[in-house]
Protein backbone atom coordinates (compact mmCIF):
# COMPACT_ATOMS: atom_id res chain seq x y z
CA UNK A 1 0.00 0.00 0.00
CA UNK A 2 3.16 2.32 0.79
CA UNK A 3 3.92 2.91 -2.78
CA UNK A 4 0.37 4.64 -2.98
CA UNK A 5 1.04 6.91 -0.20
CA UNK A 6 0.51 10.60 -1.68
CA UNK A 7 2.71 13.66 -0.98
CA UNK A 8 1.28 15.12 2.19
CA UNK A 9 1.57 18.88 1.82
CA UNK A 10 1.22 21.96 4.27
CA UNK A 11 0.38 25.03 3.36
CA UNK A 12 -0.39 27.87 6.78
CA UNK A 13 -0.01 31.15 8.10
CA UNK A 14 1.01 31.59 11.51
CA UNK A 15 1.66 34.46 13.91
CA UNK A 16 5.30 34.95 14.57
CA UNK A 17 5.36 32.65 18.17
CA UNK A 18 3.16 30.04 15.92
CA UNK A 19 0.13 30.40 16.38
CA UNK A 20 -2.80 29.65 13.75
CA UNK A 21 -5.61 31.28 15.50
CA UNK A 22 -6.95 32.42 18.47
CA UNK A 23 -7.89 30.30 21.31
CA UNK A 24 -11.23 30.86 20.07
CA UNK A 25 -10.47 30.39 16.12
CA UNK A 26 -10.52 33.60 15.25
CA UNK A 27 -8.35 34.33 12.68
CA UNK A 28 -9.02 38.39 12.24
CA UNK A 29 -5.46 38.91 12.72
CA UNK A 30 -4.65 37.17 9.69
CA UNK A 31 -7.07 37.92 7.36
CA UNK A 32 -7.67 41.68 7.96
CA UNK A 33 -3.80 42.22 7.33
CA UNK A 34 -3.36 44.71 4.37
CA UNK A 35 -1.39 42.80 1.47
CA UNK A 36 -0.07 44.34 -1.31
CA UNK A 37 -2.39 44.47 -4.65
CA UNK A 38 -2.99 41.20 -5.88
CA UNK A 39 -0.53 38.96 -4.17
CA UNK A 40 -1.90 35.34 -3.54
CA UNK A 41 1.57 34.46 -1.37
CA UNK A 42 1.87 31.67 -4.02
CA UNK A 43 -1.71 29.98 -2.87
CA UNK A 44 -2.52 29.21 -6.19
CA UNK A 45 0.93 27.99 -7.52
CA UNK A 46 0.74 25.64 -4.52
CA UNK A 47 -3.11 24.37 -5.45
CA UNK A 48 -2.10 23.64 -8.62
CA UNK A 49 -2.04 20.16 -8.68
CA UNK A 50 -2.83 19.30 -4.99
CA UNK A 51 -5.84 16.43 -5.98
CA UNK A 52 -7.27 16.58 -2.35
CA UNK A 53 -7.66 18.16 0.81
CA UNK A 54 -7.56 16.90 4.15
CA UNK A 55 -8.82 18.89 7.10
CA UNK A 56 -9.38 18.84 10.90
CA UNK A 57 -12.85 19.23 12.32
CA UNK A 58 -12.29 22.35 13.81
CA UNK A 59 -10.97 23.64 10.47
CA UNK A 60 -14.08 22.59 8.43
CA UNK A 61 -16.58 24.10 10.98
CA UNK A 62 -14.68 27.48 10.74
CA UNK A 63 -14.36 27.29 6.62
CA UNK A 64 -18.59 26.71 6.82
CA UNK A 65 -18.49 30.16 8.29
CA UNK A 66 -17.12 32.12 5.09
CA UNK A 67 -18.88 33.36 2.60
CA UNK A 68 -18.72 30.77 -0.07
CA UNK A 69 -16.87 27.15 -0.25
CA UNK A 70 -13.20 28.07 -1.29
CA UNK A 71 -11.72 25.03 -2.47
CA UNK A 72 -12.18 23.59 -5.73
CA UNK A 73 -10.60 19.71 -5.08
CA UNK A 74 -12.84 16.82 -2.98
CA UNK A 75 -12.18 17.80 1.12
CA UNK A 76 -11.60 14.83 3.77
CA UNK A 77 -12.71 15.93 7.02
CA UNK A 78 -11.25 14.41 10.28
CA UNK A 79 -13.28 13.40 13.38
CA UNK A 80 -12.85 11.00 15.97
CA UNK A 81 -16.91 10.89 15.89
CA UNK A 82 -17.52 11.38 12.08
CA UNK A 83 -21.14 10.75 12.61
CA UNK A 84 -21.63 13.89 14.63
CA UNK A 85 -20.27 16.17 11.78
CA UNK A 86 -22.71 17.66 9.95
CA UNK A 87 -21.95 18.70 6.22
CA UNK A 88 -24.45 20.92 4.75
CA UNK A 89 -26.11 19.51 1.68
CA UNK A 90 -24.87 21.95 -1.20
CA UNK A 91 -21.60 20.26 0.27
CA UNK A 92 -22.62 16.53 0.06
CA UNK A 93 -21.04 15.99 -3.29
CA UNK A 94 -17.45 18.13 -2.32
CA UNK A 95 -17.32 16.66 1.18
CA UNK A 96 -17.09 13.87 3.08
CA UNK A 97 -16.05 13.05 7.03
CA UNK A 98 -13.60 10.22 7.88
CA UNK A 99 -12.47 8.79 11.02
CA UNK A 100 -9.31 6.84 9.98
CA UNK A 101 -5.95 7.86 11.38
CA UNK A 102 -3.82 9.89 8.88
CA UNK A 103 -2.00 6.93 6.81
CA UNK A 104 -5.13 5.22 6.34
CA UNK A 105 -6.94 8.04 4.53
CA UNK A 106 -3.70 9.00 2.43
CA UNK A 107 -3.41 5.19 1.17
CA UNK A 108 -7.45 5.81 0.88
CA UNK A 109 -6.41 8.71 -1.37
CA UNK A 110 -3.62 7.48 -3.22
CA UNK A 111 -5.78 4.26 -4.04
CA UNK A 112 -8.16 6.19 -5.75
CA UNK A 113 -4.66 8.03 -7.89
CA UNK A 114 -4.42 11.44 -5.70
CA UNK A 115 -0.96 12.61 -5.59
CA UNK A 116 -0.72 15.30 -3.62
CA UNK A 117 -2.97 15.97 -0.49
CA UNK A 118 -2.94 19.51 1.36
CA UNK A 119 -3.56 18.73 5.28
CA UNK A 120 -4.94 21.91 7.52
CA UNK A 121 -6.07 22.44 10.29
CA UNK A 122 -3.37 22.60 13.41
CA UNK A 123 -4.20 19.14 15.54
CA UNK A 124 -4.75 17.83 11.73
CA UNK A 125 -1.16 18.87 10.50
CA UNK A 126 0.50 17.65 13.58
CA UNK A 127 -0.82 14.15 13.75
CA UNK A 128 0.74 13.71 10.25
CA UNK A 129 3.56 15.24 11.18
CA UNK A 130 3.77 12.86 13.93
CA UNK A 131 3.30 9.65 11.64
CA UNK A 132 6.49 11.13 9.37
CA UNK A 133 3.34 11.57 6.40
CA UNK A 134 4.51 15.49 5.88
CA UNK A 135 6.63 15.68 2.82
CA UNK A 136 6.56 19.46 2.07
CA UNK A 137 5.31 22.87 4.27
CA UNK A 138 5.20 25.79 3.16
CA UNK A 139 4.82 28.42 6.47
CA UNK A 140 3.99 31.99 5.92
CA UNK A 141 4.80 33.86 8.83
CA UNK A 142 2.56 36.98 10.05
CA UNK A 143 4.32 40.09 11.73
CA UNK A 144 2.53 39.56 14.86
CA UNK A 145 2.64 38.21 18.48
CA UNK A 146 -0.64 37.01 19.69
CA UNK A 147 0.87 35.37 22.84
CA UNK A 148 -2.03 32.45 22.89
CA UNK A 149 -3.99 30.66 20.59
CA UNK A 150 -4.22 27.21 18.48
CA UNK A 151 -0.36 25.94 18.12
CA UNK A 152 0.20 24.72 14.58
CA UNK A 153 3.59 22.65 16.08
CA UNK A 154 4.36 20.17 18.83
CA UNK A 155 3.98 16.70 17.20
CA UNK A 156 5.39 15.06 20.13
CA UNK A 157 7.11 12.55 17.93
CA UNK A 158 10.62 13.08 18.19
CA UNK A 159 13.35 15.45 15.91
CA UNK A 160 11.75 15.94 12.10
CA UNK A 161 15.27 16.79 9.84
CA UNK A 162 13.73 19.60 7.28
CA UNK A 163 15.43 21.18 4.43
CA UNK A 164 14.99 24.39 2.82
CA UNK A 165 13.80 24.64 -0.36
CA UNK A 166 12.98 28.35 -0.30
CA UNK A 167 12.72 31.81 1.44
CA UNK A 168 10.93 34.80 0.64
CA UNK A 169 9.68 37.92 2.15
CA UNK A 170 7.01 41.14 1.37
CA UNK A 171 7.19 44.29 2.00
CA UNK A 172 4.12 43.84 4.71
CA UNK A 173 6.50 41.71 6.60
CA UNK A 174 5.36 38.60 5.62
CA UNK A 175 8.25 35.72 5.49
CA UNK A 176 7.56 32.58 3.79
CA UNK A 177 9.53 29.61 4.61
CA UNK A 178 9.31 26.30 2.22
CA UNK A 179 10.88 22.95 3.29
CA UNK A 180 10.55 19.44 2.45
CA UNK A 181 10.39 16.46 5.39
N1 LIG B 1 -3.64 30.37 10.02
C1 LIG B 1 -4.04 29.58 9.05
O1 LIG B 1 -3.53 29.63 7.92
C2 LIG B 1 -5.12 28.56 9.37
C3 LIG B 1 -5.29 27.46 8.51
C4 LIG B 1 -6.23 26.50 8.85
C5 LIG B 1 -6.99 26.64 9.98
N2 LIG B 1 -6.81 27.73 10.77
C6 LIG B 1 -7.59 27.88 12.01
O2 LIG B 1 -7.17 26.90 12.92
C7 LIG B 1 -8.26 26.49 13.74
C8 LIG B 1 -8.44 25.00 13.65
O3 LIG B 1 -7.24 24.32 13.94
P1 LIG B 1 -7.16 23.32 15.18
O4 LIG B 1 -5.73 22.94 15.37
O5 LIG B 1 -7.90 23.92 16.30
O6 LIG B 1 -8.00 22.05 14.70
P2 LIG B 1 -8.14 21.15 13.35
O7 LIG B 1 -6.91 20.37 13.12
O8 LIG B 1 -8.72 21.94 12.27
O9 LIG B 1 -9.32 20.17 13.85
C9 LIG B 1 -9.12 19.38 14.98
C10 LIG B 1 -10.12 18.24 14.97
O10 LIG B 1 -9.90 17.44 13.81
C11 LIG B 1 -10.09 16.07 14.16
N3 LIG B 1 -8.80 15.40 13.98
C12 LIG B 1 -7.58 15.95 13.87
N4 LIG B 1 -6.64 15.01 13.68
C13 LIG B 1 -7.30 13.84 13.66
C14 LIG B 1 -6.89 12.50 13.49
N5 LIG B 1 -5.60 12.18 13.32
N6 LIG B 1 -7.82 11.55 13.50
C15 LIG B 1 -9.12 11.87 13.67
N7 LIG B 1 -9.58 13.12 13.85
C16 LIG B 1 -8.66 14.08 13.84
C17 LIG B 1 -10.60 16.06 15.59
O11 LIG B 1 -12.00 16.23 15.47
P3 LIG B 1 -13.04 15.71 16.59
O12 LIG B 1 -12.89 16.65 17.75
O13 LIG B 1 -14.39 15.88 15.93
O14 LIG B 1 -12.70 14.31 16.90
C18 LIG B 1 -9.96 17.31 16.16
O15 LIG B 1 -10.63 17.83 17.30
C19 LIG B 1 -9.48 27.22 13.20
O16 LIG B 1 -9.71 28.38 13.99
C20 LIG B 1 -9.07 27.64 11.81
O17 LIG B 1 -9.71 28.81 11.37
C21 LIG B 1 -5.88 28.69 10.49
Amino acid sequence: MTRHLPSAEVFIATSFDGYIARPDGDIDWLTSRPVPEGEDFGYAAFQDGIGAMVMGRESFEKVLTFPDWPYKTPVVVLSRTPEKVTVPDPLKDKVRVSGKGPRAVLEELGARGVARVYIDGGQTIRSFVAEGLVRRMIVTLIPVLLGQGRPLWGHGAGDVNLTLVSTRHWENGFVQVEYRA
